[in-house]
C-alpha cells in the first residue's frame, strides 16, 4: 500500500509537514490568494523568508484564515529565514521581531539563517561591495537564543554544504534542526543527505520542480524523459512525480505556485508512490546544479573566492 509520508520528524521531536507552499517569487499582489488557496486544500506548511519581500501580505491572508475559523495557529507549520544583512547578533532578535510583525504571528515554527553569507546591515541588491566577512557561530548564538525564547520554535540553515553543516555541528549548544536546500531529480544531493541522515538534520528542498518558470533559472526537469515516462506510467503529471520522488527519498518539498489548479496538483502526492523499479531510474539522470550563487562569490570582496568556496566543493 502506498505510504502517506505527510510529516517527518525533527531533532526537537516536532512533526514538519512533508509538503509546503514556497513563497519564493510569489508577486507580494498574488502571495494573500495563493496561501489562503493552499490552506484551503490542505496544505499545513508555509515556507517564508525576509528576502522575498512578501512577508506582509502573508500576514494579512494568515489573520483572515485565522478570524474566519479556516485554520488555527498551532495547526500550521510557518518557517522563515534571516536575511544576510541582518547575521550581526543584536540584529538577530530585531529580524525575528519584524518578521512575526509581518507575518502577524507569536511566534514561528522554524527559522532559518537564510545563507552562510553576511551582507552590511540595511544594504540592497547583490553587490560586492555589501559582502560582509560571515561569523556563523556568533550568528548562530543568537539563534540560539530565539529558540530559548520559544519565539522560534525551530531552529536550522539553508544553503549550506556538508563542511559548513559540519562546522557548525561542532560549536551548536542547539543543533541545527533542518538544512534547506536545493534539491530535486537534476540535484539530488547524494553527499549532504547522507551528512544530514547521519547527524539528525532534516534535509528540505527548495526549488523541487527545478523552478521551471524562473527568469534566470532553466530548467527542464519536468520534460526529462525519465520523468515524463514515469508519470505517464502511473498517470500523473511530472510534478507530481517530482515531489512524490522528494518526499521518498525522504525530505520535504516546498513547491512555489501563485496558480490555483497547480496548488492543488502539487498537493496530490500522498496516496500513491512510485514503484521500486521506476525510483530506481532517476539515479540515471545526471546531476547539475542550478542555483550557484555566484552573486556571493568575489574574489577580494567575498569570504567565498569561488562558487566551489561557497559550497566547499559541492556544485
Ligand atoms: P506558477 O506559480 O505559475 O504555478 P519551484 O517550486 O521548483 O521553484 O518551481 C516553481 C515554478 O514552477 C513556478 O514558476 C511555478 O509557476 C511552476 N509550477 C508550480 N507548480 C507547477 C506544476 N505543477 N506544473 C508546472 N509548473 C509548476
Amino acid at each position: 500500500m502506498a505510504k502517506a509520508i505527510r510529516f517527518f520528524e525533527l531533532n526537537t521531536g516536532a512533526k514538519i509537514p512533508s509538503v509546503g507552499l514556497g513563497t519564493w517569487q510569489a508577486d507580494p499582489g498574488v502571495v494573500a490568494d495563493a496561501v489562503t488557496t493552499a490552506i484551503k486544500v490542505g496544505y499545513r506548511h508555509i515556507d517564508c523568508a525576509q528576502a522575498y519581500q512578501n512577508e506582509k501580505e502573508i500576514g494579512t491572508a494568515l489573520q483572515k484564515l485565522f478570524s474566519e475559523g479556516v485554520v488555527k495557529r498551532e495547526d500550521l507549520w510557518i518557517t522563515s529565514k534571516l536575511a544576510c544583512t541582518d547575521h550581526a547578533p543584536e540584529d538577530v532578535p530585531k529580524a525575528l521581531d519584524r518578521t512575526l510583525e509581518n507575518l502577524q504571528l507569536e511566534y514561528l515554527d522554524l527559522y532559518l539563517i537564510h545563507w552562510p553569507v553576511s551582507m552590511r546591515k540595511g544594504s540592497v541588491g547583490f553587490k560586492p561591495e555589501n559582502l560582509t566577512q560571515p561569523d556563523i557561530p556568533s550568528t548562530w548564538k543568537a539563534m540560539e537564543a530565539l529558540y530559548r525564547s520559544g519565539k522560534a520554535r525551530a531552529i536550522g540553515v539553508s544553503n549550506f554544504s556538508s563542511k559548513k553543516l559540519g562546522d557548525l555541528l561542532d560549536i551548536a549548544e542547539v543543533p541545527p534542526a533542518v538544512n534547506q536546500v536545493e534539491c530535486h531529480p537534476y540535484w539530488q544531493q547524494g553527499k549532504l543527505r547522507e551528512f544530514c541522515k547521519s547527524r539528525g538534520v532534516h534535509l528540505s528542498g527548495y526549488s523541487p520542480l527545478g523552478s521551471p518558470g524562473t527568469g534566470f533559472i532553466k530548467s527542464d526537469i519536468l520534460k526529462n524523459p525519465v520523468i515524463t515516462t514515469i508519470a505517464e506510467k502511473l498517470g500523473k503529471t511530472p510534478a507530481q512525480v517530482a515531489l512524490r520522488w522528494g518526499l521518498q527519498m525522504g525530505h520535504s518539498v516546498l513547491p512555489k505556485s501563485t496558480n490555483e489548479a497547480r496548488i492543488k496538483e502539487n498537493f496530490d502526492v500522498f496516496n500513491w508512490s512510485i514503484p521500486d523499479d521506476l525510483f530506481c531510474k532517476f539515479s540515471e539522470i545526471p546531476q547539475d546544479k542550478l542555483i550557484k550563487g555566484t552573486g556571493f562569490v568575489h574574489e577580494t570582496l567575498s569570504a567565498y573566492k569561488t562558487v566551489q568556496e561557497l559550497w566547499d566543493g559541492e556544485v
